[in-house]
């Protein structure tokens, strides 16, 4: 019998992706994995490549080039309707919600629950959310308004509690803290803890080191549109990852972290 040793196969793989813009190489040659219940970092400077390399996996932009696996299946993403159909979601730092409207009909929003007869079921909408909201977090009120009275921490529970409605498996989190004081970046870091303890694999883009060191299993640093490191967390320090960061390499001395005990 020949011995082999089952790799798992990741929920996402994205492979050898590119994305130009004329002659900008947004994301040149990039690959990444996540497997459940994973938080990968996704680091870099401004203009870095992060944003194109998972706007890609959200189905908003196409790739130059590359391919995306799910479960080990190729799939094609020509919209974030399709990517939502495999499980995939996205959080944004711009508390991307129309503002105009309730928290009930943002959660909602493009996947409206209907009636029997075809109409909008608001009640069951409203009653939906509030269990869903309140579930995340217990003191969320202003259920009614609109969400442009609603303090940034709500807003994205909000967004977080679509995410989990709708069963994402996956879940992209860009900068989803930018946009907040220190206890409702607390508190969103605390839902992205239980996001992956209930098994969704998380890609998170953040620029905050704390975040990424409380948070990610892994990270992966982009540097010019490049991915210029993966390292499991344990195996790296802030240095090494700021290093990466501004560098693109490594600090000179770099023996990894975790094998020296
Ligand atoms: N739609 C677009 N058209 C042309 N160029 C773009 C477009 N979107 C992004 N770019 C360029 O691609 C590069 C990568 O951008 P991206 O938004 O992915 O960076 P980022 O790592 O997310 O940066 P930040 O930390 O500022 O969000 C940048 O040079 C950016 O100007
Ligand atoms: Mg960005």
């Amino acid at each position: 019998m020949i011995d082999t040793v089952a790799r798992p196969t990741p929920m996402v793989e994205m492979s050898r992706i590119y994305k130009h813009f004329g002659g900008l190489h947004a994301v040149e040659d990039v690959s990444v994995d996540l497997y459940p219940g994973e938080v990968v970092g996704v680091l870099g400077h401004n203009g870095a490549g992060k944003s194109c390399l998972m706007q890609i996996l959200s189905g908003a932009l196409a790739a130059s080039d590359g391919q995306i696996f799910v479960n080990g299946e190729e799939i094609t993403l020509t919209s974030p309707q399709d990517a939502r159909k495999y499980g995939i979601e996205t959080i944004y730092q711009t508390l991307a919600l129309a503002n105009h409207l309730d928290a009930a009909a943002n959660l909602f929003l493009g996947r409206e629950l209907k009636t029997r007869f075809g109409n909008l079921d608001d009640a069951r909408m409203f009653a939906e959310a509030k269990a869903a909201l309140r579930q995340l977090n217990p003191n969320f009120t202003n259920l009614k308004d609109p969400v442009s009275c609603l303090s940034g921490g709500q807003r994205q529970v909000i967004a977080i509690a679509r995410a989990i409605y709708f069963q994402a498996k996956v879940l992209i989190m860009d900068e989803p803290t930018a946009a907040l004081g220190p206890s409702e970046t607390a508190m969103v870091s605390n839902l992205t803890l239980r996001l992956k303890d209930e098994g969704i694999g998380i890609f998170l883009i953040s620029h905050d080191m704390h975040d990424v060191f409380d948070l990610c299993d892994r990270v992966v640093v982009m540097n010019k549109g490049r991915n210029v490191g993966s390292f499991r967390i344990e195996d790296v320090n802030k240095d090494d990852v700021l290093s990466l960061i501004i560098k693109g390499t490594l600090p000179d001395d770099w023996t990894p972290r975790g094998t020296t005990k």
